[in-house]
């Protein structure tokens, strides 16, 4: 069970996100156990909490930084990430973050189509510098996730089409400021069952056969992220099944001795270590139903509105056995502000104390000022 420092909780005003270092720790060291000896690097995502009191041991375990804006480059810069370690992603890179990113010498640029490469050529080429670059290819594969949140089939805008493949490598080997070191791959993310990797890895191998048979070999493979979290028991879960994933491409991928295996976690390192911690306000009669009202809105976090997403509920300060059945809403004038619905919550008050599991990704850094609030504090220990 999660351990919460509730006395020191009840000092401080809510709603505010609360992460154990501790479960970030043991996180880490189950990345790097997973890895063992195989070739395979983690750069995680900062898109999925870029706090600097999270990045600071990230760092410190040796991952990389998988970026996707020049604020997210500056932030893994200043958090101590190598130049080198950090990969910078995204489909619609603007002039100025290439010129940023390439008088930084950041490691990688996953290229997302045609003209973005020619561009990043002619910049590299001005300042006389070569880029190096990884080709995000879309490998039409579904992942089975929530629509919003899958990435790798042709209707989504992300990546290079399979057919353009041939063209944007051509493309690479004729520019002398560009060279091609990798090809990289992100078919979507909270994937829950190790299927769709299996099926990415068997496009990944007809690639690299494809690609070697020409006399092109790629340093780097890059599968991008993905592994999914337990939402509904997190307890049972605190630790993401790591080493069951890499096992994934350990058997279904064969990568030749100098090449290495590269991986864009975001969710799996931070989400478990993180709580939206939020009192109750009000509990009201309904007509046949009871709400409980909290501080915290789908402004502190989005997840619910967004995307249906169901954080676990907990009220740390309830000692009662008793239990009654409420809908947990936000204060914002929307509808969708609804956390839970026939949530069955011990018996609760006002002033109770409740958590929202598994935030510590895709939480605190979607936060918005939407009704005039403040982004919420974040709270260490
Ligand atoms: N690499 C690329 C290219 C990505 O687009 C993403 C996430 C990742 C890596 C990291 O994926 P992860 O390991 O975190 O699944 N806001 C949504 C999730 C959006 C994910 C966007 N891309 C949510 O709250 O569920």
């Amino acid at each position: 069970m999660a351990q919460f420092p509730l006395s020191e909780f009840q000092k401080r005003p809510t709603p505010f996100y609360y992460y154990d270092l501790g479960v970030l720790d043991e996180t880490l060291k189950a990345i790097n156990e997973g890895i063992g000896q195989s070739p395979y690097h983690v750069h995680y995502a900062l898109k999925a909490n870029a706090n600097p009191a999270l990045l600071t041991p990230i760092v410190a375990a040796g991952l990389g930084a998988d970026c996707v804006s020049v604020g997210e480059i500056k932030v893994a810069l200043n958090a101590g990430f190598p130049a080198d370690k950090i990969f910078f992603a995204g489909v619609g890179k603007s002039d100025s973050e290439i010129d940023f990113a390439l008088d930084a010498h950041i490691g990688c640029f996953n290229v997302e189509s045609l003209p973005e490469l020619k561009l990043i050529a002619e910049m590299a080429s001005n300042k006389s510098i070569i880029a190096n670059v990884a080709l995000r290819v879309n490998p039409n594969i579904d992942a089975h996730t929530h629509h919003y949140i899958t990435t790798g089939l042709e209707e989504n805008k992300f990546g290079i089409a399979l057919e353009m493949l041939d063209d944007a490598i051509s493309v690479c080997l004729r520019q002398p400021n560009i060279r091609l070191c990798g090809l990289h791959f992100h078919i979507g993310s909270q994937i829950t069952y190790m299927e769709p990797y299996r099926i990415l890895c068997e496009r990944v191998a007809q690639l690299m056969k494809k690609y070697s048979a020409q006399g092109i070999r790629f340093d780097i493979i890059n599968v991008g992220g993905g592994l999914g979290i337990d939402y509904d028991d997190p307890d049972s879960q605190l630790i993401p099944k790591f080493k069951e994933f890499f096992d994934i491409f350990r058997n279904n991928l064969n990568l030749a001795p100098e090449q290495q295996l590269h991986f864009e976690l975001g969710r799996s390192v931070a989400a478990q270590c993180g709580s939206l911690i939020t009192r109750v306000l009000y509990v009201k009669e309904g007509v046949g139903k009871k709400f409980i009202i909290v501080d915290a809105g789908m402004t502190d976090l989005i997840r619910p509105a967004l995307y249906g997403a169901h954080h676990k509920i907990e009220n740390l300060t309830s000692d009662s056995s008793l239990t009654d059945e409420y809908d947990v809403v936000g204060p914002i004038c929307e509808s969708s502000d609804c956390f839970g619905k026939d949530e069955i919550l011990p018996v609760t008050h006002r002033g109770d104390i409740l958590a929202l599991r598994s935030a510590g990704a895709y939480g605190e850094v979607m936060a918005m000022g939407y009704n005039m609030r403040p982004i919420p504090a974040s709270v260490v220990s």
